[in-house]
């Protein structure tokens, strides 16, 4: 089974650098629908060193027909972002219909958002949305300092006091339990952000014993505890054996080599894409958010959207079997 994506033809309209290492990109879109929700993506046909790949980004709010996104320059991108930041007015490629797993639930009676840097991109859309439909709210953003803050203006016009911004370089630091402990209970969190950031959210909001249906997250594909590295993959069940560069992603790979495979949201939230380890020479970069940390530990699984190894080979079984599924 393979996840199916309608692509649109889009050309770039407008590329612009919004703050430090932070390009906005607006894309005029062919036969677009109305409009979509805050939190929802949009997938992009990239080049990375002249082979074609797809990558993953937030909808920034814009006017009907459009599609804007906002990449940050990574030092440990697989090369999406410098694919959009190298893009110019006039610029064509495909992407597809936004898609949202990061939705608000309106059911809350006030909304804690909390963005990581360049997770800020779906946190703005939600804050703007909820600012207009009247609802309570608290944003807090933290980023290596405030020149890396994208739409602080805007934030800061919209929310007055309900934002509150966290710079590392002044020595500001969120504080994840205190700002749960000023939630009420029927209160949501919503949080994008790197890895890092994400884990102890996780670790924080359990430990004040909420529900974890009031929590809410998405997470960058690309925010690996260690720098890529090529490395190749045997696939037992079938014997076949592939490369996967620095640039690549394994699911990528084992796709574009026609080995069927589950996945769905690519950036290691939906667990669909999930294989089991059976060897690997070397570490295993989890940077799923799908597995529990005890389950990352015991390296038996991984997702393969997002998760690579440390060069050498691993060797997985996909878990895929068709004939099964067939003699039912
Ligand atoms: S496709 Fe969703 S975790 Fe990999």
């Amino acid at each position: 089974m393979r996840s199916r994506l309608e692509w649109r033809r889009a050309r770039v309209v407008e590329a612009r650098t919004i703050a430090e290492d932070v390009r906005a990109v607006t894309f005029a879109v062919e036969g677009l629908s109305a409009s979509f929700d805050p939190g929802s993506h949009t997938n992009i046909k990239v080049r990375i060193n002249g082979e074609p790949a797809i990558r993953t980004y937030t909808v920034l709010p814009g006017p009907p027909g459009t599609l804007s996104i906002a990449a940050k320059r990574h030092p440990n991108s697989r090369g999406g972002s410098v694919f959009i930041w190298q893009l110019q007015p006039g610029d064509e490629t495909e992407l597809t219909e936004p898609e949202n797993r990061f939705e608000l639930s309106w059911r809350a009676s006030r909304y804690l958002l909390i963005a990581g840097g360049i997770g800020i991109t779906p946190i703005y859309g939600m804050a703007r949305t909820l600012a207009s439909r009247g609802q309570t709210l608290r944003l807090a953003y933290a980023a290596k300092s405030r020149q890396q803050m994208a739409f602080l203006d805007e934030l800061t016009a919209l929310l007055g006091d309900r934002l509150q911004i966290f710079a590392q370089d002044d020595g500001e630091a969120l504080d994840l339990d205190t700002e749960f402990a000023a939630l009420p209970p029927d209160g949501e969190a919503y949080i994008c952000g790197p890895l890092g950031l994400l884990e102890a959210a996780r670790q924080a909001w359990q430990k004040s014993g909420r529900s974890m249906s009031r929590l809410r997250y998405e997470v960058f594909g690309d925010n690996g505890r260690f720098a890529e590295q090529a490395f190749d993959v045997e696939v037992a069940e079938l014997g076949a054996r592939v490369r996967v560069r620095a640039d690549q992603s394994m699911l990528g790979v084992l796709v574009e080599a026609g080995i069927d495979m589950v996945f769905d949201c690519r950036r290691g939230e939906c667990g669909l894409c999930a294989v089991n380890i059976v060897e690997a020479d070397g570490v295993i970069d989890h940077r799923d958010v799908f597995f529990s940390e005890i389950e990352r530990q015991e390296n038996s699984r991984m997702c393969a959207c997002v998760s690579r190894a440390c060069g050498g080979r691993i060797v997985i079984d996909t878990g895929y079997r068709p004939d099964l599924t067939a003699a039912e």
